[in-house]
């Protein structure tokens, strides 16, 4: 069984495999060959615009479907209550499954009064469309507002986190409320491996920048979701449970935090624009 957390009823698998920007074959194949080497949780959403493939490495694997810890995420042009219910039956057309095991609302948006897009995403979970429901994006204001309205439990909140950019403050957040931190972007889009602090402790341990980077969140009990077209890195991000780091090497990785560690841009009002 692969290592995991636990969220209000849920269990996730603490590695799974990002899918945004990869497609077509590629991406088929990536996650057939993910889930042969054990990964058993993988991330996609309707605008990655490969659910299709996702579905299919998933059954090229032969694992049973219940094996296998599936998200996606609605985009939030589809967040009015008919669309979004509309835009989650969509995405299990293209995944042909019967339900997901997590839906995420994938950005805020401020367009829509969230009380009517949690409602309709609980009317989801509630018509057997996902088996859990969570956030991305949100800020710790939103996760209040978002946590006061659901009449179900948000058992994650997924969020840009590595060892260049100081999330605790939200992480903890997220945890006293009992829900899971889904760490995306976890190497710093591959920046990670370029680090001279990571790859100096990676050396004390045989492993290499990436995973001491992965490690550090894991360790945290962050769930990542790495994401590589590389088949020889999808063992690499996963062969992170061998090793612990040291008290001092986590204060030493934390301290790689600058101001400017954001990568991927939310500042803007609100989300790119998507239909
Ligand atoms: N909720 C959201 O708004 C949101 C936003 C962004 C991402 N995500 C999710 O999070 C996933 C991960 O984030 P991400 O894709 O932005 O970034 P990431 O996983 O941090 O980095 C991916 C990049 O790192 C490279 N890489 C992978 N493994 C490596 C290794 N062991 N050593 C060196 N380089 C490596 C990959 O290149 P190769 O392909 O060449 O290996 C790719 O260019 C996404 O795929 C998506 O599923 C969600």
């Amino acid at each position: 069984m692969t290592p995991a957390v636990e969220a209000k009823g849920a269990r996730i698998p603490l590695v799974g495999l990002g899918t945004w920007d990869l497609r077509g074959r590629t991406c088929a194949r990536v996650v057939e060959q993910a889930l042969r080497l054990g990964y058993r949780h993988i991330d996609t959403a309707e605008m990655y615009d490969n659910e299709r493939e996702v579905g299919e490495g998933f059954r090229a694997s032969g694992l049973p479907r219940n094996e296998v810890f599936v998200a996606t995420k609605i985009w939030p042009s589809h967040f009015a209550p008919r669309e979004l219910l509309r835009a989650a039956k969509d995405c299990l057309v293209r995944l042909r499954m019967s339900e997901v095991d997590l839906l995420l609302l994938h950005w805020p948006n401020p367009q829509v009064p969230l009380s009517e897009t949690l409602g309709a995403l609980c009317q989801a979970k509630e018509g057997g469309l996902t088996r859990h429901i969570g956030v991305s994006n949100f800020n710790t204001a939103l996760l209040d507002e978002a946590t006061a309205l659901s009449t179900e439990p948000l058992i994650c909140n997924q969020f840009e986190m590595h060892p260049f950019l100081d999330q605790s403050k939200l992480a903890a957040a997220c945890r006293a409320k009992g829900m899971a931190v889904v760490a995306y972007a976890p190497i710093a889009r591959g920046s990670a491996k370029n680090d001279a602090v990571l790859a100096r402790i990676g050396q004390e341990h045989g492993k290499t920048a990436a995973q001491v980077c992965l490690r550090y969140l894991v360790q945290q009990d962050v769930v990542v979701i790495p994401r590589t077209s590389k088949i020889e890195r999808l063992e690499e991000n996963f062969s992170i449970f061998d090793f612990t780091l040291t008290d001092a090497e986590m204060a030493e990785i934390a301290s790689l935090a600058r101001r400017s560690g954001r990568i991927v841009d939310w500042s803007f009002s609100g989300p790119p624009k998507w239909d």
